[in-house]
């Protein structure tokens, strides 16, 4: 916000004057020395973009996070009338969550930077990559969840072998936590935007899309935001690209989905305020999306505007029937968050906002898998004695 410049080599988290801190790149010496035809010989992972992403080879701790797929919508697209739909899949990353990026990138920095203990407050999915690639690391993790977290999250941590606290309060609560055990115990916080490298693997994202499309980008990206950290790395990495030349200047419009039961932005968005206000009562079972008050909600705000974009929200009801209606239609099962951008589809093209003809991707941000609380409020079990009187279970007798 005041364009203080930090060296890299330290340990840092928010500026002095209380701003996220972005990484910047000699991008003039890196276009010199690496073409985009190089990507034909890279690692079929994030690391493929390795020049402009911060840690040293040595530093990198990986699991094969990134370059999922990006799959054709046909049927989705033929229904709502939109010929062009795309759905970049990122519940197959590790731990079933695009969240694996950034902390594969946060962790490899933090090895390098010699940190032996890290801290985060989660809405789950973050957790749950922070605990996998500390363990990768060999580094102490420390997990501050809402009590309510989906169990998928809650299991994974354990099995990692995190220290897990699980907070009566929302994630702004865990956050406090975090910033207290990090001046009590030294531990290295890695909050949203609280530290500079999560926003570096998280816009490989963007970088994969350009790629994958053969360096057109997309008319439009939904995207569901809560803390929006992905959103403002998209962005990023499309400025990154810009100045490499692999991108002109056009940009899609950048969409942030958000859900009825908080959604800062949207209200912000709609005011036209540049920041957003502490959301009251945040409730939804796209646990991602609970974010009272996004710490970068600035940024997201600035890209939402400047791209031509818009904000919205849908109901939980909405974005239940979209990720079912999803997963018949194309065989994805996606997280509550990555349906959200479905239900959102659906307004924005029946409102003419975006054209049949236009290129639209949504980002499934993560595995329907995870959060079958969610699901199961839509396919309640029978007890197994009724299964067994439908003969639907085989049992010994
Ligand atoms: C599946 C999923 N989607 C989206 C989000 C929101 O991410 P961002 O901070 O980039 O807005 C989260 C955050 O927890 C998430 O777990
Ligand atoms: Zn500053």
């Amino acid at each position: 916000m005041c364009k203080q410049e930090y060296p890299a080599d330290q340990i840092r988290h928010l500026c002095t004057c209380g701003g996220p801190l972005l990484v910047r790149y000699d991008l003039a010496a890196i276009r010199a020395l690496w073409d985009r035809s190089q990507l034909r010989d890279a690692p079929n992972n994030m690391w493929r973009y390795a020049p402009v992403l911060p840690p040293a080879k040595e530093s990198v701790v990986t699991l094969g996070e990134g370059m999922t797929p990006l799959l054709a919508a046909r049927r989705l697209g033929a229904r709502l009338g939109a010929k062009d739909v795309w759905i970049k899949d990122e519940g197959l990353n590790p731990t079933g969550s695009f969240k694996a990026r950034g902390l594969a990138c946060a962790v490899s920095m933090a090895k390098e930077l010699g940190v032996r203990k890290m801290a985060i407050p989660s809405a789950g999915n973050a957790a749950s990559a922070l605990a996998a690639y500390a363990a990768a690391a060999g580094i102490e993790a420390h997990i501050f969840m809402p009590q309510d977290v989906p169990q998928a999250n809650y299991i994974e941590c354990k099995a990692f072998g995190a220290q897990v606290t699980l907070v009566d309060g929302l994630i702004s609560d865990c956050a406090k936590l975090v910033a207290a055990g990090a001046e009590k115990y030294g531990w290295y916080d890695v909050s949203t935007l609280k530290e500079p490298y999560r926003i570096e693997g998280k816009k490989t994202m963007g970088y994969e899309v350009a790629e994958q499309f053969n360096w057109r980008l997309p008319d439009a990206i939904f995207y569901p935001t809560g803390g929006g950290v992905g959103l403002i790395a998209m962005w990023k990495a499309f400025d990154e690209m810009q100045a490499l030349g692999w991108v002109g200047s056009e940009r899609p419009k950048m969409i942030a989905v958000q859900v009825e039961g908080c959604q800062p932005v949207v209200r912000a968005f709609e005011r036209g305020e540049t920041r957003s206000q502490f959301w009251e009562n945040a409730s939804t079972v796209a646990a991602g999306l609970r974010v009272p008050k996004p710490l970068g909600d600035f940024l997201v705000l600035d890209a939402v505007r400047a791209s031509g974009g818009t904000a919205l929200a849908v109901s939980d009801d909405e974005l239940l029937d979209a990720g079912i209606q999803l997963a018949r239609e194309e065989g994805i099962f996606a997280a509550p968050e990555g349906a959200a951008c479905i239900a959102a589809l659906e307004k924005l093209l029946a409102a003419g906002f975006l054209k049949p003809e236009e290129r639209i991707v949504i980002y499934n941000t993560g595995a329907g898998l995870k959060y079958l609380e969610a699901y199961a409020t839509r396919f309640p079990r029978p007890r197994s004695g009724e299964q067994d009187k439908l003969g639907g279970l085989i049992t010994p007798r």
